[in-house]
């Protein structure tokens, strides 16, 4: 069923009556489309849902497209970005596009289904301005961080598993507790493949975060965990272009305290958590879909 929701996005690119958005729009590659996985996996494919699906993805690319200006990110979904083609300014007008297009659209879905995902976009928000204010120090406040990604990826994610439980009668709160769990877990595991994957595998910059400023989860136990010279030498490094040397280096004191394995067995905790919920319903689907994500190498 998710071509229906590819034709519905389709849809209301069109409905748009613009040519120039079209093209561009056109020119955007797909992702993995996991979002619209949740929402279909829970609530099935009533006309609603199908709309509420493609709204969410509208929302995410617009996301996407904002965040490789904030980022400096010339790649996306193994292409140039955006942002990189056509420059800052239409990146940015093509984002609050196909925002403002899915925030018309999710008032004729429904009242509640308006609330609950337009909530979730003021918290994404919110999550990117404050890994901006955070990437501008050397965070080492793992509240913080926990804090940010759940307000910047995992938001959404509960909002679609909570749009998805309200539109199918099932129980909104158990949904979203999982949605929330996933999303955790899941910007823990794209931080971590930031540091363990090349761009040609992830479709995007490898080993960008920390250049651009961010202590991921990884970093802030690395820190934690070196001696105070090489403590050191990490904050030295932190907001710099590295150099293959430095970069090495950093690959190779991760490998040295474990802290990868460290961060990946703390998104496993919130995994399981989200698996058991799935399973206690007879939600096998979202169970596998949980599997899936914290196995993923892009
Ligand atoms: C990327 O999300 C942004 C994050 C929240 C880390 P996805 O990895 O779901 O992106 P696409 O849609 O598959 O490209
Ligand atoms: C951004 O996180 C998540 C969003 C809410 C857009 P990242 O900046 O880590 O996402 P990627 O790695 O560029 O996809
Ligand atoms: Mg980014
Ligand atoms: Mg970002
Ligand atoms: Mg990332």
């Amino acid at each position: 069923m998710l071509s229906a929701v590819e034709r519905k996005i389709e849809q209301f690119i069109v409905d748009l009556n613009d040519k120039e958005v079209r093209a561009l729009y056109s020119k955007l590659p797909h992702g993995k489309r996991l979002r619209a996985k949740l929402i279909l996996t829970i609530a099935g494919s009533g006309l609603s849902v199908i709309k509420t699906a493609a709204v969410v993805e509208m929302i995410h690319a617009a996301s996407l497209l904002h965040d490789d200006v904030i980022d400096d990110a010339y790649t996306r979904r193994s292409r140039p970005s955006l942002n990189a083609v056509y420059g800052n300014k239409t990146a940015i007008m093509l984002g609050d596009i196909l925002y403002s297009k899915g925030f018309l659209e999710l008032n004729a879905i429904s009242p509640e289904v308006a609330k609950i995902v337009s909530n979730a976009v003021v918290q994404l928000s919110l999550g990117e301005l404050k890994d901006v204010s955070l990437s501008k120090t050397f965070n080492l406040d793992k509240e913080m961080y926990l804090e940010m990604i759940y307000q910047k990826t995992a938001s959404l994610m509960e909002a679609s598993a909570g749009a998805a439980a309200y539109l199918s009668g099932k129980d909104k709160t158990a949904y979203m507790t999982y949605g929330r769990n996933l999303g955790i877990a899941f910007q823990m595991i794209d931080d971590i493949l930031d540091i363990t994957m090349d761009t040609e595998t992830l479709g995007k910059p490898a080993l960008h975060d920390f250049e651009e400023g961010k202590t991921t989860l990884p970093y802030i136990y690395l820190y934690e965990a070196l001696e105070s010279k090489e403590a050191e030498k990490l904050k030295s490094l932190h907001g710099k272009k590295l150099t293959t040397d430095e970069q090495q280096w950093i690959k190779m004191m991760m490998h040295n305290t474990s802290v990868i394995q460290k961060s990946y067995n703390e998104a496993k905790v919130l995994i399981d958590e989200a698996i058991a919920l799935m399973d206690e319903k007879g939600e096998k689907a979202l169970s596998n879909i949980a599997i899936a994500m914290i196995e993923r190498n892009f």
